[in-house]
């Protein structure tokens, strides 16, 4: 007989923390684990507009004290915790000239040390679960060179390297670790950013056709990897990046017929 809990994809008593799921993806998988089962808070700068049953917290990443104290009334409130998803984090445009320092530390304190800060914080409750997962949301900018994304992949290739030393590091103590790698997805993020496009239109359809399904990818789609990767059902994986893109890491297509 399985040991897993309410099925092969149930999450039914397992309890799940979301960071910056207040919004965009991390919303999308606070509300697929509680449809499964899961009890979900969410850890995020402005958390109080999340539907029921989700528990907002609020906590800003970049402040270590914030967050042990949000991770720990999060335990406290769900009783444990087995899930742990860091997916909050912020953008930023530019070669490797454009960006100040000031910048380069602001991005990396959330985008990096967040996910430090919350998964150092949650270890000790992760460590008491009998299936405990971390799911880190990365990205495509990890694997691809992506033009101005200079800041933005040096911070999420080190959320994948991250995500495979942590991996090692705890698999012998019952947790695995892994991560998503999203192309671009339709989130209010890319809303923010085709708004401030010259010409958000044009912009649109070039992040659609540089992607070979030739459209965004959904948050919920997003979702559905870091929900699988969180339960019980992926039990044998650890220290993988699951790509969620469209086919952009790994397709390599000829240009379409007449175009
Ligand atoms: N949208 C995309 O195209 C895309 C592609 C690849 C990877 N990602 C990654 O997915 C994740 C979520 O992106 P999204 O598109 O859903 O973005 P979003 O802007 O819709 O949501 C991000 C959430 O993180 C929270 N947040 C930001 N800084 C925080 C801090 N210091 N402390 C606590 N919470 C904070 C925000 O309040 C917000 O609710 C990010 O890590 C992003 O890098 C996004």
């Amino acid at each position: 007989m399985s040991g897993i809990r309410g099925g092969m994809s149930g999450l039914s008593g397992l309890k799940a923390v979301v960071t910056g799921g207040a919004s965009g993806i991390g919303l999308a998988t606070s509300r697929m684990l509680a449809e499964q089962g899961a009890t979900v808070a969410v850890i995020d700068l402005d958390p109080f507009g999340v539907p029921e049953p989700l528990i907002a917290l609020q906590a800003d990443l970049r402040d270590d004290a914030s967050v042990c104290a949000a991770v720990e009334a999060a335990a406290g409130q769900l009783g444990g915790l087995d899930i742990l998803v860091n997916n909050a984090g912020i953008g930023a445009v530019g070669t490797v000239e454009d960006n100040p320092d000031e910048e380069w530390h602001r991005v990396l304190d959330v985008n990096v040390l967040g996910t430090v800060r919350t998964t150092r914080a949650a270890l000790p409750y992760l460590r008491r679960s009998s299936h405990a997962a971390v799911v880190n949301t990365c990205s495509i900018a990890a694997t691809a060179g992506l033009p101005q994304r200079a800041l933005y992949s040096a911070g999420k290739g080190a959320v994948l390297s991250l995500t495979l030393a942590m991996a090692a590091d705890h698999v012998r103590e019952g947790i695995r670790v892994n991560c998503v790698n999203p192309g671009t997805a339709d989130t209010p993020w890319v809303t923010r950013l085709l708004d401030a496009a010259d010409d958000p239109e044009a912009e649109r359809a070039a992040l659609d056709a540089r992607q070979p399904l030739g459209r965004l990818v959904t948050a919920d789609e997003v979702a559905a990897a870091v929900v699988y990767l969180a339960s019980p059902a992926a039990g044998s994986v650890t220290g993988i990046a699951l790509a969620v893109d469209g086919g952009m890491q790994g397709l390599r297509l000829r240009p379409a017929a007449g175009a």
